[in-house]
């Protein structure tokens, strides 16, 4: 049992059964303590500290300045806070990318300097005998296909994958269970085409962009609850607006600061 619920743990075998009991799974990014503390009372399944950290909380253009270091820094914040949802760290831009023993390394780096359940990967069936080599040294591997922001570069932007058909993304998928994936990521895919491959696997896919069909979704802390105010890509639903509560907040604070109407006694010693 987990110290604040009675809710146990959610491990890996919990995450495959969900599938083959057809329950579906809820995943979404977190960076920092407070924020995973709130999914996690919530009873979110799986929490992901994505390398889009670097677009919400550093600024960064897009996700390919993240390091190693930095999904460890934040890794850490939210392990001190979830004690339910199994936790994902994505492993950035060249981190897995120069040799198998260089993915290596940082993958058991990560997992030994962080205590979370699985690493995410991004990659096509090329990554399944990278998948293999992890999953034989005992770490858990989430895939990543479709729309991948790290080729952000060589696709020419961030274009939506499959509209030319299943088989590509579907052998990729399939390449990627064999290896050893425990799930797989399925981003800005037609929806078609995910319910394709969902259909086939054994192992859960995780959408974002990729439509109802999927055995769970993903979306970006940032986006989900409104605290980005930059773009809302299509497949975001926006369940709060914290950007603008804050927003007004602030300029109420601002305004009482100003006028000396706080603080006031109640306020003070
Ligand atoms: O970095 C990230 O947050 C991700 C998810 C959006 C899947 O990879």
């Amino acid at each position: 049992m987990s110290k604040h619920t009675d809710i146990k743990k959610i491990t890996v075998n919990t995450i495959k059964k969900m599938k083959s009991n057809g329950e579906r799974i809820s995943c979404l990014t977190a960076y920092d303590f407070t924020s995973a503390s709130i999914l996690d009372k919530a009873g979110i399944d799986m929490i992901l500290v994505g390398d889009s950290l670097g677009m919400v909380i550093n600024g960064y253009e897009n996700t390919l300045p993240v390091t190693v270091d930095e999904i460890i820094y934040h890794c850490k914040m939210v392990k001190r806070a979830a004690t339910n949802a199994f936790l994902i760290a994505d492993m950035p831009f060249g981190s897995y990318h120069v040799s198998d023993e260089q993915a290596l390394e940082n993958a058991i780096r990560v997992i030994k300097e962080t205590g979370f359940d699985a690493v995410k990967i991004e990659g096509s069936g090329e990554r399944a005998g990278l998948v293999k080599k992890l999953t034989g040294c005992g770490i858990n591997v989430m895939g990543h296909i479709g729309l991948m922001p790290q080729f952000v570069s060589t696709m020419g932007g961030y274009r939506i994958q499959g509209r030319e058909g299943h088989e590509k993304l579907l052998a990729d998928a399939v390449a990627l269970e064999e290896a050893g994936a425990f799930s797989i990521v399925l981003e800005g895919t037609v929806s078609s085409v995910a319910q394709v491959i969902t259909d086939t696997l054994k192992i859960p896919t995780i959408g974002i962009g990729a439509g109802v069909h999927c055995d769970g979704q993903v979306l970006v802390f940032h986006d989900v609850f409104g605290i980005f105010d930059g773009f809302t890509p299509k497949f975001v639903k926006q369940y709060a607006n914290v950007n603008k509560i804050i927003s007004k907040a602030a300029k109420t604070y601002i305004k009482e600061v100003k006028t000396a109407e706080f603080p006031q006694d109640i306020h003070s010693f």
